[in-house]
């Protein structure tokens, strides 16, 4: 399934990379209203205290259709607020928080994440099938 991530300062940029997933689109200010034709799971950081970032907010008014599951990094600094975005979106649209991670992730995050997007693949094609 396709992940879509956005990364205000390189985090989520550098966990997705180093995920080495085969197919993935990073938002940025010029493509957030674009409309895609296939469904993702969200993965994004946490900006002002425990909110989703402005062009993560434009891209689901226009995608939240598509959206399948959410993941988000934070810091846990920043206590109750910790990954919030992941929450956050995961009410709005009621999709499964998949985790939240601190910044760019440990090597364990990056194997939980491929292990779920895997998973989540799987369950997808089960649901296709049985819908037959
Ligand atoms: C201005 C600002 C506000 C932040 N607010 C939160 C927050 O409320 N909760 C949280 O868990 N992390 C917060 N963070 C930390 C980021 O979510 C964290 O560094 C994340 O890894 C950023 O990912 P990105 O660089 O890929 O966008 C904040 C960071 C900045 C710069």
């Amino acid at each position: 399934m396709k992940v879509v991530y956005f990364s205000f300062s390189g985090n989520v940029r550098r966990f997705i990379t180093r995920a080495e997933l085969k197919n993935t689109m990073e938002i940025t200010q010029n493509n957030c209203t674009e409309r895609l034709d296939e469904p993702f799971i969200m993965v994004t950081g946490t900006i002002g205290f425990g909110e989703i970032p402005q062009p993560v907010q434009a891209f689901l008014e226009i995608n939240h259709d598509l959206i399948r599951a959410v993941a988000a990094s934070g810091n846990r600094n920043w206590g109750q607020n910790f990954a919030k975005a992941g929450r956050a979106i995961s009410e709005q649209y009621n999709v499964p928080l998949l985790m939240k991670f601190e910044v760019q992730g440990t090597k364990e995050d990056i194997s939980e994440f491929k292990d779920k997007v895997g998973h989540f693949n799987e369950d997808n094609r089960r649901e296709e099938i049985q819908s037959y």
